[in-house]
């Protein structure tokens, strides 16, 4: 395990609490959470029950709450029936929320459009009618390419409403990347839009499907369905492809929701892990979506005239549960964002607040450590020149939050009268694990505090036995939850292997380093694998050497993190060429072609920060690349470690040039 694990806690502040929250929370004051964490702790199966019953509409209802005769393979509600899309959209059609506006959406231009939940479901309805006239069913899997608009919702619906499976790729992903995925879940059915807008500027999307289609693997897919959002130039296969528009056409607006059993995987989204290629993580259809209704409700203290925002896109499993899934589910009126937090200026999130009176504000550390820099460099992007008294609470996702940028967010956006809302989950977890609630918990910056009711979160060593306060280790989840990944899609031996290893007890392994303080809260310490985050973005360092080595020039390359301070991590990639050592300028150009390679290759999002190159790579006289020295050179510090093990020490020097 890394030192930084065991690094001392040296934030000592406490928040809170927020009388004005506080006040008529939907879990007001710590006794209510312990109460329920109790009532959780005690007969975690009753508890599952009662809320499974309370929360969902059934179709069929379920006699059994937990399945574990096949651990770690845990089933939930397992003899139910339910649809999905019914429970987000269906269930309000007889209630106030029919009209109430669903999704506010605001494109990069700034245009703004509304929709109310009856238009919503009408719109959902005739997709859905639109492709089960194109003879899809239920258990068929689809491709979802889009960019932040109402139409990825509805086409995230359409699929449940059917019973199709669907995967959403991140819109900056490249083809490569969107091909591997169409092959890997065999998917039939691929929706996109022609261009994605983005900071003023149009990406084609079509073009990237287009090609990812045209190469082996993918015969399976027998439609592409495309949602024209620039009118910018598409080519087009007749036969294979469709405007959404003319599909929708005609169609009818009620469509009967497809009951499904409550394990039918809901969707499949991919993710990087420490090896091999990204894997797809696969979620239910009744735990996942109950547990994203009741964190709506706890974690963001959601009420009838709330305004939510969450920032994220919905190519990552937080705009998946936290705008798709969630905010529908509990009949919130969402904002929608289909741009960048810097165009037209880095004011773009405070203006917005203001316009939309936006209540509940969710983004990531590193769109906040952005935010900072330019308030602080120009005066009017700062958060004071804008109204946001609207806003209640304010929260954070994706990454740890240093107590900086924490202390900032509390005092310039939330003024000091919201809480901030530091929830600590993954791809895997499905829902918020570790966060405080808004009404109750005593806020430290930092630290995400306590397991939500239902959550045995602890922090282990590697026999799985808990470690005092103070002390780091692995972070695991000692019992299944609902909301949990039920495999890895078509790879069910790599699901046991990388969260359920044999000497942790049957814990599931999170993946992050932790540590708890004298008073139960837990302070996460980053990946303990060879996981990077990259601006809240996960990024695989095999996923990245790969990229590399697949490049003609590239003999070998090893990938790691360096710690950077807006956007968490930066890549840096130590590459040995086919030929000799590059200088000066050729060193340069080779770097800025490998970066675009590995774009290409896997997305923008992966181009490493850096490159150095080495005759050979640090390695042990058994042949393994020395890691923990590549980051010590990375972050420019000097090797105190002793380096007489290595087979040649000689090339640290030589790889701490940077390109
Ligand atoms: C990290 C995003 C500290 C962590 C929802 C985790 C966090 C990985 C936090 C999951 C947080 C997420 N504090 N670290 N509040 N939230 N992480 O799958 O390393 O994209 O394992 O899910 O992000 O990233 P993923």
């Amino acid at each position: 395990m890394s030192s930084a694990i065991d690094s001392v806690l040296t934030e000592t502040r406490v928040f809170g609490p927020f009388e004005r929250v506080a006040n008529n929370a939907n879990i007001s004051g710590m006794d209510a959470y312990q109460a329920l964490y109790d009532e959780a702790a005690r007969d975690p199966n009753g508890f599952w029950e009662r809320m499974a019953r309370e929360h969902l509409v059934w179709d069929k209802p379920f006699t059994t709450v937990l399945d574990d005769s096949d651990a770690p393979f845990y089933k939930w509600f397992a003899d139910g029936e339910l649809n999905v899309s019914a429970n987000c959209l269906d269930r309000h059609l007889n209630t106030p929320v029919a009209n109430k506006t669903a999704i506010i959406f605001e494109a990069d231009d700034g245009e703004v459009t509304r929709i109310t939940y009856k238009e919503l479901h009408a719109r959902v309805c005739q997709l859905a009618n639109g492709i089960k006239s194109l003879g899809y069913q239920a258990g068929e899997r689809a491709i979802i390419y889009l960019p932040m608009s109402i139409e990825a919702v509805v086409a995230m619906q359409a699929c449940a409403r059917l019973g199709i499976t669907h995967s959403v790729v991140f819109g900056g992903f490249s083809s490569k990347s969107l091909h591997e995925r169409c092959v890997d879940i065999g998917a039939s059915l691929v929706i996109t839009a022609d261009e994605q807008k983005r900071g003023g500027r149009a990406i084609p999307l079509k073009k990237a499907v287009d090609e990812a289609l045209a190469q082996a693997g993918t015969e399976s897919v027998k439609n592409v369905i495309v949602y024209r959002r620039s009118g910018g130039d598409v080519e087009w296969k007749d036969g294979r492809d469709l405007w959404m528009h003319d599909l929708v056409e005609g169609q009818a607006t009620s469509c009967d929701p497809v009951p499904v059993n409550a394990e039918h995987p809901l969707y499949i989204l991919y993710t990087s892990g420490s090896t091999g290629k990204p894997k797809g993580v696969q979620h239910s259809s009744a735990g996942y979506l109950l547990s994203a209704l009741l964190t709506m409700k706890w974690t963001f203290d959601l009420k009838d005239d709330d305004i939510f925002w969450c920032t994220a896109d919905v190519g990552w499993v937080t705009g998946h549960t936290y705008i798709a899934y969630g905010p529908l589910a509990a009949g919130a009126t969402q904002i929608m964002f289909e741009g960048v937090p810097t165009y037209p200026t880095p004011a773009r999130f405070w203006e917005m607040i203001q316009r939309h009176q936006c209540t509940i504000f969710y983004t990531a550390p590193t769109a906040i450590r952005s935010l900072i820099k330019a308030a602080e460099s120009n005066d009017e992007h700062h958060p004071k020149k804008f109204d946001l008294t609207s806003l209640r609470i304010i929260g954070s996702v994706g990454e740890p939050i240093n107590p900086e940028a924490w202390v900032w967010y509390h005092t310039h956006v939330g003024r000091e009268r919201c809480p901030v809302i530091d929830t600590w989950w993954q791809t895997e977890t499905g829902v918020h694990m570790i966060t405080p609630l808004p009404g109750a918990t005593p806020l430290k910056p930092g630290s995400c505090t306590l397991p939500l009711p239902g959550v045995d979160a602890a922090v282990v060593d590697e026999s799985g036995q808990e470690v005092p306060a103070g002390k780091g280790g692995f972070l695991v989840i000692k019992r299944p939850w609902p909301a949990m990944i039920r495999t890895i899609w078509g790879d069910p031996e790599r699901f046991k292997k990388s969260y359920f290893p044999p000497e942790l007890k049957g814990y599931y392994l999170a993946g992050d380093g932790a540590q708890r303080d004298a008073e139960g809260y837990f302070w996460i310490m980053g990946r303990i694998d060879d996981v990077l985050n990259v601006s809240g973005h996960r990024l695989g360092t095999m996923e990245v050497e790969s990229a590399l080595v697949s490049h003609p020039l590239v003999a070998e390359a090893a990938v790691v993190g360096r710690p950077d301070a807006t956007t968490g991590e930066a890549v840096v990639a130590f590459v040995v060429l086919k030929r000799p050592l590059p200088q000066g300028e050729e060193g340069q150009t080779i770097a800025r072609e490998l970066r675009d390679w590995v774009g290409r290759e896997i997305g923008p999002i992966a181009k490493p920060r850096e490159i150095r190159y080495g005759e050979n790579l640090p390695k042990t006289r058994s042949g393994k690349i020395m890691r923990r020295l590549l980051r010590v050179v990375a972050q420019g510090e000097n090797i105190t470690q002793d380096v007489s093990t290595l087979e040649n020490p000689a090339i640290l020097e030589q790889l701490s040039q940077a390109y």
